[in-house]
């Protein structure tokens, strides 16, 4: 089997890597060499880590390098039995894409988004097999967490969300449940709510990030703090998702934080950039 993933940033690249360790080739196409060799660059870190923790062995390690190939163009993915879509959450851009990747493939299996706030019949409706448009969503660190949102729109078919839930289910190994095509499907309509008031409360100077994040770690044995995740999460991710979930339910629990709102404006985007609650960069 062969898959493109267009996009290779922090999901891109991981949901690469695990295709390529699932024995799927992969075609990782980027907006242009640069950020192609960046992808590559993050992909081949991670194996190595994989290799060095003993859950990759040297044979493995090699085999999945081989299989991951790197392009700055849509055209090369031709051919590709399916793709999964990982580009910045924007919609515009989003729908554009999908047009193209349409076009490219026309025979493909599924074409699946990685959003986690643009509605999948958005990125449906610009093609001419809607039907064959869906969502998987993975989650961050993509090698480490097992679980993939398998979202239908209102046109998705039946055989392409199968194709898709047997893809993630059985060939990479994923924990599948599934959503409607509603904003936040079901995790993060569960958790930006929760990370947006972590945020609220260290604003209001009503406890430190330290003590909030140690909190929900020591008092709830969650693995990592609420803003220590909005750091590994990405705050302009965190704020995108918001603000659709707010356009899509109107609740004010998915109002952004004006601080949440400053940081992104200054460019403290969290693990990312170096610096966000937390600083990075040493
Ligand atoms: N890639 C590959 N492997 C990684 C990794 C990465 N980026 N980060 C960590 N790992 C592996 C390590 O190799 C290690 O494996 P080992 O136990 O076999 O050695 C294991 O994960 C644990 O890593 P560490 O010991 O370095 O660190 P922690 O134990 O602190 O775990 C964590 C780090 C995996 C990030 C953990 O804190 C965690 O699971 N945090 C919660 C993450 C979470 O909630 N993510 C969901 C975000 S929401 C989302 O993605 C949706 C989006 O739409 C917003």
């Amino acid at each position: 089997m062969r898959i493109g993933v267009v996009g290779g940033g922090l999901m891109g690249s991981g949901i690469a890597e695990v295709c390529a360790r699932a024995s799927v080739d992969v075609t990782v196409v980027e907006a242009d060499a640069g950020a192609a060799e960046r992808s590559r660059a993050r992909i081949e870190k991670s194996l190595d880590r994989g290799l060095r923790s003993g859950k990759l062995s040297g044979e493995d390690r090699e085999a999945a390098g081989e299989r991951l190939a790197y392009s700055a163009s849509l055209d090369d993915l031709e051919g590709a039995d399916a793709a999964i879509e990982a580009i910045i959450e924007n919609e515009d851009a989003k729908r554009e894409l999908f047009q193209r990747l349409d076009a490219v493939l026309p025979d493909a299996e599924f074409l699946a988004s990685n959003t986690s706030s643009v509605p999948i019949m958005k990125l449906g409706a610009g093609t001419s097999k809607p039907e064959r448009v869906l969502g998987l969503h993975f989650f961050n660190p993509v090698p480490v967490l097992p679980l993939v949102e398998v979202v239908r729109s209102i046109m998705t078919g039946d055989e392409a969300l199968a194709k898709a839930r047997s893809f993630a289910q059985d060939t990479l190994g994923k924990v599948c449940i599934d959503s409607q095509d509603r904003a936040g499907f079901v995790v993060n309509a569960l958790l930006i709510p929760y990370l947006l008031s972590a945020i609220r409360m260290f604003e209001s100077g009503f406890a430190s990030k330290e003590d909030i994040d140690e909190g929900m770690i020591k008092g709830c044995a969650h693995p990592m703090g609420p803003l220590a995740l909005s750091d590994l999460i990405g705050l302009d991710t965190l704020l995108a998702v918001s603000e659709s979930l707010y356009d899509e339910f109107r609740d004010s629990s998915s109002v952004a934080p004006a601080l949440l709102n400053r940081m992104v404006e200054a460019g403290l985007l969290g693990r990312k950039s170096g610096r966000g609650f937390y600083d990075y960069s040493k």
